[in-house]
């Protein structure tokens, strides 16, 4: 595991102690059953559209940008295995790379680093695949453009970037004027991502590609990707 001097982000320790940083918070959190629940069901939905987006068997150099709780990335990992590929997965927090690695099945040749996803230390237009699961919702929106720009960086010229996260709910959505000012609290950065499309929060960094984007879940969630 390659450990490139990354300091743990102000956000992730005030808001998101309970939930990634504690490791009482990993061994809580990390069952796919839960996640499920928080995502109110659509979260294996999500999980295998994402996978079916990059295939059986995937080719080529695949980056995901983050760690995530479930069974996500060792279903992504079997499939790069599959397609005789390479699979890199950065993320800030030691605890989340460690409780990946045991996720991994014995002997993959996936690599995990610690690094910041606004800062990763990859050279410019290395990636065939670029997979953002469910981070931007989590990051103030400084990080946000900047994990973005750094995504996008790292994409090679003609190479599919896959964004999963919130998105914003229709307006008769129930959960818009209930559930969200809770989550509001729970989760305050991701406030933005559900009023707005995510190609205009991050309009300097997205609006000069063309996306395809998918919604789930009456607008609550979204799958947006780019080649
Ligand atoms: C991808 S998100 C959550 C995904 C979703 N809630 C789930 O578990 O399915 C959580 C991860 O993002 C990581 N993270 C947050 N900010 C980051 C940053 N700036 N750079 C790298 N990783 C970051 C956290 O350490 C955590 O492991």
């Amino acid at each position: 595991m390659s450990t490139p001097a990354a300091g743990i982000p102000d956000y992730l320790e005030q808001y998101y102690w309970w939930v990634y940083v504690r490791p009482k918070a990993v061994h809580f959190f990390d069952r796919p059953w839960l996640i499920n629940l928080i995502l109110f069901g659509k979260y294996r939905t999500l999980r295998d559209e994402v996978l079916k987006e990059l295939g059986p068997a995937i080719s080529g150099k695949t980056l995901q940008i983050s760690c995530c709780y479930g069974e996500l990335t060792p279903r992504l990992s079997e499939r790069v295995e599959r397609g005789g590929g390479t699979l890199d997965v950065v993320d800030v927090l030691p605890i989340q790379l460690e409780n990946l690695k045991r996720k991994l099945p014995h002997g993959t040749s996936a690599a995990l680093h610690r690094m910041d996803a606004a800062a990763l230390g990859f050279p410019d237009a290395s990636y065939d695949q670029v997979l953002v699961f469910f981070l931007l919702h989590e990051e103030p929106q400084e990080y946000r453009e900047k994990t973005m720009r750094e995504a996008l960086r790292v994409l090679k010229r003609g190479g599919k970037i896959i964004i999963a996260d919130y998105g914003a709910p229709s307006a008769w959505h129930p959960l818009r004027y209930f559930l969200l000012p809770f989550l509001g609290v729970l989760e305050p950065t991701a406030k933005e991502m559900w009023r707005r499309e995510l190609v205009d929060i991050l309009h300097a960094q997205m609006a000069s590609r063309s996306w395809r984007k998918r919604s789930y879940f009456g607008g609550l969630y979204q799958m947006l990707v780019s080649v």
